[in-house]
């Protein structure tokens, strides 16, 4: 992800290691993920893919996204210090990102376009091959040396007309399936409405209305605006005057169908966005609060607040675990290990030193965290 400070990214990335490895991912403590909900091609999966920097979602005009896919992008350190810009690293020889599969274990992808592949093979496997959609998620963990670690959900979008194979309450089916994604607290809803239809109709704004009445963790994203009838513009909806949102609305323009065919590049597509806004009479004015590039600046600002938010809950939990650990290294006494055993208690020992470093690293750090 882009703009993060390197210290910060350091400590976020220490911190989900250290949860996961201690506390596991059901303690409570689970840092943010990151939700994308919209109706089907509104363009989520192009978003999100934007936001990783990768061609490596497969993207259309039907139904593309048939089962959830649950990205964890990891972050691994890279050689001679990290570079957290992940939109105009194409070409440099930094330690090479690689994609894995849980229905995959061990077998690692390097080719992104491969990536690509295999999510429509599992989607078929599990969803079959006309239209149905299926709950079972797909989990597909990225490593790279530019990413946070951080959870992205790509879902199956809203649809109101049954086709192919799907059953007659689709709707229904899908609209359970993402409100239980969306409402964990931890969730940021990256709530997806195009901008060549009437916002009043938004299928993603009604669906993350239920669980956030107060529009605290939803962040509007608008494509399509390179779609818009002639004369018309999305300046109000922008602005945030039409829709209350706490962190607002963002507008961007995605690659269409078209340029997709055509192969246009990530890289290519966002230098044409940027000029979209920058050179649209209407958008001009705002040009530095519009696009790919600030949703994922925001993205950052909003991820570094919620973590802020969480730290003292963090701190605690940790301290309770250091003590747990400690009377339980403690009642070990002075019995003869065996091999076994004696291990088990040098892990927890190295745990108990690094969770101490760690709350240490996070008091001096916290203070500086700025949004
Ligand atoms: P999803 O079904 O919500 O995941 O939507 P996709 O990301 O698969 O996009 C659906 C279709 O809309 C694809 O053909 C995209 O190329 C196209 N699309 C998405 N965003 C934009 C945009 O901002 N402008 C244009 N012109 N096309 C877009
Ligand atoms: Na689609
Ligand atoms: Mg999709």
């Amino acid at each position: 992800m882009a703009c993060l400070g390197e210290d910060l990214l350091g400590v976020v990335n220490k911190l989900q290691d250290l949860v996961f490895n201690t506390i596991g991912s059901d303690s409570g403590l689970d840092l943010p993920q990151i939700v994308v909900v919209g109706s089907q091609s509104s363009g989520k999966s192009s978003v999100l893919e934007n936001i990783v920097g990768r061609d490596f979602l497969p993207r259309g005009s039907g139904i593309v996204t048939r089962r959830p896919l649950i990205l964890q992008l990891i972050n691994i350190p890279n050689d001679e210090g990290s570079s957290a810009e992940p939109h105009t690293r194409e070409g440099n020889s930094d330690q090479p990102e690689f994609g894995e599969f849980l229905h995959q274990p061990g077998r690692r992808y390097y080719d992104f376009s491969e990536i690509k592949r295999e999510i429509e093979a599992e989607t078929s496997r599990i969803a079959g091959n006309n239209k149905g959609i299926n709950r079972a998620p797909i989990n597909l963990k990225i490593y790279s040396p530019h990413v946070l670690s951080l959870t992205l959900v790509d879902l199956p979008g809203l649809t109101k007309v049954p086709i192919g194979d799907q059953p007659t309450d689709i709707e229904k089916q899908t609209r359970n399936l993402i409100t239980e994604y969306i409402a964990k607290p931890n969730s940021i809803i990256l709530a997806v409405s195009p901008a060549n239809v009437d916002l009043v109709n938004s299928e993603a704004l009604k669906l993350a209305r239920q669980v956030d009445p107060q529009g605290k963790r939803t962040i509007g994203v608008l494509t399509k605006l390179d779609l818009m009838d002639h004369g018309t513009n999305a300046l109000e909806i922008l602005s945030g005057r039409v829709y209350p949102l706490k962190l607002g609305f963002i507008g961007v323009v995605n690659r269409s169908q078209q340029d997709i065919q055509g192969n246009k590049s990530l890289s290519e597509a966002l230098k044409a966005e940027q000029e979209f806004f920058k050179f649209h009479p209407a958008y001009r004015n705002m040009a530095h609060r519009c696009g790919t590039q600030f949703l994922a600046k925001s993205l950052n600002s909003t991820l570094m607040q919620h973590i802020r938010d969480r730290l003292p809950d963090i701190k605690a939990r940790l301290n309770t675990l250091m003590g747990q650990t400690q009377q339980e290294l403690a009642s070990y006494g002075d019995m003869h290990f065996s091999g076994k055993e004696h291990r088990g208690s040098l892990i927890l020992q190295l745990m108990t030193r690094f969770a101490s470093s760690f709350i240490s690293s996070i008091d001096g750090t916290s203070s500086e965290i700025s949004t």
